[in-house]
């Protein structure tokens, strides 16, 4: 009886893991608002924001969490995993250390994470196309190597950042 109608029918949480500015927040604000802020601060902590999407006939609350890709804020990280069914492991198709470094937050998430955790790899600033340091076909390839779908997006552009984060819902659901 005093049951609180909630205004959705599944509420799912999402993470975003990877290397400090490869542009988590950005693809966050991208997703959310449409917008692209250029002068993001690093992340510090946690943050979180929700997001309603429909599939099918139903409304799906995401709860995306944003965390710092700092190492000295990596302590947080078992509580960050908790009850996430989806991760979206980000690198910066122009920096080719935050693409070798994928290998460790993909270790990170699954020994963390619940082990039928839905996983994109996301190769972010794709309008950067002159810095490029990563191929298309390696982004895919690590990514099929693994079991993991695999997008490039440009939170800039806003190219595929909704891609990337509602395929991946359609996934879980
Ligand atoms: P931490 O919070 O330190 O973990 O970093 P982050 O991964 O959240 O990166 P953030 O979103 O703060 O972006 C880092 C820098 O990359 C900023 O200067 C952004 O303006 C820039 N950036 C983010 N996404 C894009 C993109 O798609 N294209 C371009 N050209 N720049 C981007």
């Amino acid at each position: 009886q005093n049951a609180v109608k909630r205004d959705y029918d599944y509420l799912f949480k999402l993470v975003l893991v990877g290397d400090s500015g490869v542009g988590k927040t950005c693809l966050l604000s991208q997703y959310r608002r449409g917008e692209f802020n250029y002068d993001t601060k690093h992340t510090i902590g946690v943050e979180f924001a929700t997001k309603e999407l429909q599939v099918q006939d139903k409304t799906i609350k995401c709860q995306i969490w944003d965390t710092a890709g700092q190492e000295r804020y990596r302590a947080i990280t078992k509580a960050y995993y908790r009850g996430a069914v989806a991760a979206l492991l980000v690198y910066d198709i122009t920096d080719r250390e935050t693409f070798t470094n994928l290998k460790r937050w993909l270790s990170e998430v699954q020994s963390h994470a619940d082990r039928d955790i839905k996983l994109m790899v996301v190769g972010n600033k794709s309008d950067m196309e002159d810095s490029r340091a990563v191929s298309p076909d390696e982004g895919r390839a690590f990514a099929e190597q693994h079991n993991l779908y695999f997008v490039e997006a440009s939170a800039l552009k806003g190219d595929a950042v909704s891609f990337a984060f509602e395929s991946l819902v359609e996934k879980v659901f």
